[in-house]
């Protein structure tokens, strides 16, 4: 099957050139290049993709460095791994030099060698994401498909190349049902039994790697598809026997992606994850997943704070006490605990911390304040400490209305 109308009408035009350009090069060398995973499957599927992955036979990194010579590319090279980032002005493009992988204990590293394109479409996840189409000019557009990822696209299904690869590997457990969500597909039967037999595998896996894979899965659209799929399948327990994918879980995550912007949806995810946690629990997801040090402050903030909701649910709270009572928390703590609070007022005390009284500073500055009358030190903190508390509070509105005041505290001192 030749492909090369579909290319030619997904792909920007400057990516074309830079992605032809490369592939003439490399067959000046004598190499050939291919466009891998993620990006062909979702050619065939219709589905923009720009984040092209090139395979090359040969030393992919030598030929990133002649690339980068002759154009306006930024070239990273990982010589130990034998691929290149080429990054120019509106693309990133990945080269990777062909390789084989063996495994030498489940949950490993593997270790790997040069190899051709067939090598490297073995060694991967699923067939759909093991399909490559050949750059080079004499076939430009042929699909290289040597394990029917067209007819399991078509079929609707992700399925593993060989029964040792969820063991082999076993964040594919997780990778799985983030593809499957995310496509409308379903686990083939096979994959689906294999996924279960070897959810005991992921004890083999880093906490890191855990970890980046439940990233990935924030990153989708939807998350909690895969989140209630993997509590499904029996995955979610081995990771931490207190994680839940159910009916709470969707509505909050569908509220937070409202309120914040993907970039920080992540950290949110996680405080809303671990939302129903005790503490011992929440130890020993940390530790599981070794979560870094903000990360780990954010999720520990979010259940003290739900401890210490009863204090906001008073409806004659003034502003400056709830700023007391929330400025020691992580912001998103906060936000975790008004989307999952099911009180309207402290929802409202809550937001109005987020969107206003952690963004109030008095105007006038220290000099301003010295030519008052105040002196620097405790006396000057003090005044500060009041003026803050009466801007929260409302009772100052204007620059000079904190003069008025900052000039009664100052004789009032003086006394
Ligand atoms: N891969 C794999 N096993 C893994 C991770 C990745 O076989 N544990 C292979 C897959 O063939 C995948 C490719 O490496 O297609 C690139 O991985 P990644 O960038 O994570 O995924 P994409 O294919 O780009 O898919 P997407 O970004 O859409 O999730």
């Amino acid at each position: 099957m030749n492909l090369a109308r579909q290319i030619e009408q997904y792909l920007p035009r400057q990516l074309l050139e830079l992605v032809k350009d490369i592939s003439g090069q490399a067959a000046k060398r004598g190499q050939r290049v291919y466009l891998v995973g993620g990006a062909v499957r979702d050619l065939l599927l219709g589905y923009p993709n720009f984040d092209l992955d090139l395979v090359v036979e040969g030393d992919a990194v030598k030929l990133a460095q002649q690339v980068a010579e002759t154009s306006q590319a930024k070239l990273l090279a990982h010589h130990r791994f034998g691929t290149a980032k080429l990054r120019y002005e509106n693309f990133t493009l990945d080269l990777a030099t062909a390789r084989r992988e063996t495994y030498a204990k489940p949950g490993a590293l593997p270790a790997v060698t040069p190899g051709t394109l067939k090598d490297d479409l073995v060694r991967r996840d699923f067939s759909i994401n093991a399909m490559a189409i050949s750059l080079a000019s004499n076939d430009y557009g042929e699909l290289v498909d040597p394990h029917q990822g067209k007819s399991d696209l078509e079929r609707r299904l992700v399925r593993i190349l060989h029964p040792g690869s969820f063991s082999d590997d076993a964040t594919r457990i997780l990778r799985a049902v983030r593809y499957e969500q995310r496509l409308g597909f379903e686990l083939e039967t096979q994959t689906a039994q294999l996924l279960k037999r070897d959810i005991p595998m992921l004890n083999t896996i880093s906490g890191d790697r855990i970890r980046h894979e439940l990233e990935l899965i924030f990153k989708e659209k939807q998350p909690e598809f895969a989140v209630r799929r993997l509590a499904e399948l029996g995955v979610l327990p081995r990771i931490s026997p207190f994680l839940k994918g159910d009916g709470w879980i969707a509505e909050k995550f569908d509220r937070a992606r409202r309120l914040k912007k993907p970039a920080q949806l992540s950290s949110l995810y996680f405080c809303l994850l671990i939302y129903s946690f005790s503490e011992k629990g929440i130890e020993q997801f940390l530790a599981r997943l070794n979560i870094p040090a903000k990360l780990s402050r954010a999720m520990h903030d979010t259940l003290r704070l739900k401890t210490n909701l009863p204090l906001l649910d008073k409806s004659s709270l003034k502003p400056s006490k709830i700023y007391y009572l929330l400025r020691e928390y992580e912001p998103v703590a906060i936000q975790a605990n008004a989307i999952a609070s099911d009180s309207s007022m402290v929802h409202r005390s809550l937001q109005l911390f987020l969107t206003k009284l952690r963004y109030v500073r008095i105007s006038l500055n220290g000099e301003e304040l010295k030519r008052l009358g105040i002196s620097a030190g405790p006396e000057m903190g003090k005044v500060l400490q009041i003026l803050h508390k009466a801007k929260l509070d409302g009772e100052l509105k204007t620059r000079a209305d904190e003069k008025k005041l900052a000039l009664s505290l100052s004789l009032k001192l003086e006394r």
